[in-house]
């Protein structure tokens, strides 16, 4: 995810861009840019780094007097690490075309090839190079709408642009598709940003660009052209946030903001690595798929919510590969003595890409000749870049603390890798991995699903945000999904809770249950569902409250919970990417219901950088 803005109109441009961008950095930070109209044609600066490293640049150059139209991009990377070079705008060769970009173009390559055929060199690894190029390549001269959506035509995956034409420096050109791009409309001045933070303090009356429509922009109008070029009126929206809550998109907090964006995160982490024949693309470049079939065990490594991606990912791999997979927290694996060798697939797990304790365990696992293939949210993370091969989850940043949908999308994307492994190793019929392909592509209008209707999760955590402990059960990828869930409560509400085996209860810890205590037993794997009514029933016999998360079409369960939360038909593999969501916001709603501060809960760090 990354933030683009633009303006056109008769204010100096640049101190105006960067102020916007500023209002953006929390949809990515790890370079910026602008790219403005000049007399002597279109001037780029641009860095690795923050807004305020871009700032500076801009506060030394002296080329941008009178200046009033221009672009800008505040970076989260996803093909091209952090630099310099790969940052945006991107200026094409020519000097005729620069744009900005948010989303992932998928075929870039086969553009950038057919490109380099004609004669074009690129300078970057980035998609959206490739943007400007194929514009430049599309324009003849005399019409730019007709060279963006020409170049459009080619393009397959999800963009929000905004372009300037050095044969047109008064205006503008907008086009998107899935990702979001609002306009706002001002008197002389006209904008573009990817969310109405960056625009509030000039402008609020705002209109979303529909699904590929097309706008140019110039300081007396905006004109908005669906894809047959017909013009289409766009009703003005007033926005009367304020510039905090702009900047959380209208949500209280950053977490449930973020757990709001799983749809889309799942859904653009999965979609580029999953083709219309139903192969699966991985982009490995150093492990092969004899490799792949060379391996007699897996490790996952991890700390905290992405060790608890392992935790449910080991049942799932185990069932389908046949081979051992444990997982093991990245604290303990390094001093553990593994025994881990050539043939042992290691698989880390790392939101920031710089967790030490899982740096360290990553270089155990290479010094023990392990194959190491990580699943990170950061580009080019310290993790990443020591990694022998890495699947990137797209969720974009994440500011809350609280992980949510870097878990879920490191979940989607490790079960995609466990699918390809089935497939290169032999280990289930074609049909069986195609419809789990399927089924993972639907999660995102499950997951949505969920969220659409709270309001059941809400009234349950208001019935017990003041509980002092709270026991979370289950059994085999259930058990594994109450570690999480847990873990979410703890860390937000500060309530002490506890994920526990349901068969191990009765082995000591039931003691501690007493008249009231609240206990969530998760029921969703239905081969020890009946097990789960036995142990349902044990807690209740000493006074618990329970509420069971359920199938939807269990109708025993209900009879002796408390309370009951539904889970949409899913399947195995799409059982632990639905059941995490009524956890995630029930843990999100006693914490709001406490008043707690729930983006940045005492004691913690994003990223814990130390051991
Ligand atoms: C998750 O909600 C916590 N913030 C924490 O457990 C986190 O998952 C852990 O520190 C690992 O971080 P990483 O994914 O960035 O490596």
């Amino acid at each position: 995810m990354c933030g683009i803005v633009g303006y056109v109109g008769s204010r100096p441009v640049t101190p105006l861009l960067l102020d916007a961008l500023e209002k953006l950095e929390y949809r990515g930070y790890d370079s910026a840019g602008i790219a403005f109209m000049a007399d002597n044609g279109i001037i780029i600066h641009k860095t690795r780094g923050r807004i305020a490293d871009l700032r500076k640049i801009v506060d030394a150059a002296t080329d941008d007097d009178d200046c009033t139209v221009g672009i800008g991009h505040t970076r989260w990377a996803t093909h091209g690490e952090p630099s310099d070079v790969n940052s945006h705008p991107h200026l094409s060769r020519s000097k005729r075309v620069a744009v900005v970009h948010n989303g992932i173009i998928e075929n870039y390559i086969e553009l950038r090839h057919h490109l380099e055929a004609h004669g074009y060199v690129f300078s970057t690894e980035t998609d959206s190079e490739v943007v400007s190029e194929l514009i430049d390549y599309c324009y003849t001269g005399g019409d730019p709408v007709a060279a963006v959506r020409k170049a459009e035509q080619q393009l397959k995956g999800s963009y929000a642009l905004g372009i300037l034409f050095s044969d047109f420096p008064d205006q503008i050109i907008a086009l998107r598709k899935d990702s979001p791009l609002i306009i706002g409309v001002g008197e002389g001045e006209n904008f573009i940003a990817s969310d109405i933070p960056a625009i509030l303090k000039h402008t609020r009356s705002v209109f979303r660009l529909g699904e590929r429509e097309l706008a140019i922009l110039t300081r007396k109008r905006v004109t908005v052209l669906d894809t047959f070029g017909n013009r289409v009126e766009h009703p003005i929206e007033h926005i009367d946030w304020d510039a905090t809550a702009a900047e959380k998109g209208g949500y209280s907090h950053f977490m449930i903001k973020e757990i709001f964006e799983q749809p889309d995160a799942i859904a653009k982490t999965l979609a580029p690595r999953i083709k219309e024949d139903m192969s699966i693309d991985l982009g490995f470049k150093s492990i092969t798929d004899d490799d792949l079939r060379g391996i007699d065990s897996i490790k996952i490594t991890a700390c905290g919510s992405a060790y608890h991606v392992g935790v449910v990912a080991k049942h799932f791999l185990k069932r389908i590969l046949r081979i051992p997979v444990e997982a093991e927290l990245a604290s303990e694996f390094r001093y553990d003595d593994p025994i881990i060798d050539e043939h042992t697939l290691v698989i880390i797990v790392s939101q920031s890409g710089e967790t030490l304790d899982t740096l360290y365990a990553l270089r155990e696992a290479k010094a023990h000749g392990a194959r190491v293939v990580s699943i990170v949210n950061v580009v080019a993370s310290s993790i990443a870049n020591e990694s022998e091969e890495v699947l990137y989850t797209w969720a974009g940043p994440e500011i809350a603390v609280a992980t949510t949908k870097a878990y879920s999308t490191q979940l989607a994307l490790i079960e995609l890798f466990g699918l390809y492994m089935a497939r290169v190793r032999g280990m289930l019929p074609e049909e069986e991995i195609i419809s789990s392909i399927k089924a993972l592509q639907n999660v995102p209008e499950g997951v949505q699903k969920l969220l659409d209707d709270v309001k059941s999760v809400q009234y349950i955590a208001s019935l017990y945000f003041n509980c002092q402990d709270v026991f979370f059960i289950g059994r085999n990828m259930d058990y594994a999904l109450s570690l999480e869930a847990s873990l979410k409560l703890k860390e937000i509400s500060y309530i002490h809770s506890e994920a526990y085996a349901a068969g191990e209860l009765k082995h000591g810890t039931i003691s501690l249950i007493e008249d009231g205590t609240l206990v969530i037993a998760l029921c969703v794997y239905r081969p020890l569902l009946e097990k789960m009514l036995s142990n349902i029933k044990e807690v209740k016999a000493r006074g618990a409250k329970v509420i069971a998360i359920i199938n939807d079409d269990d109708v025993q369960t209900g009879t002796i919970a408390d309370h009951i939360i539904r889970i949409p038909e899913c399947t195995d593999i799409t059982v632990p990417l639905m059941t995490i969501v009524p956890l995630q916001l029930f843990a999100y709603y006693i914490a709001s219901l406490k008043g707690c501060d729930i983006d940045k809960p005492r004691n913690l760090a994003k990223s814990v950088t130390v051991e």
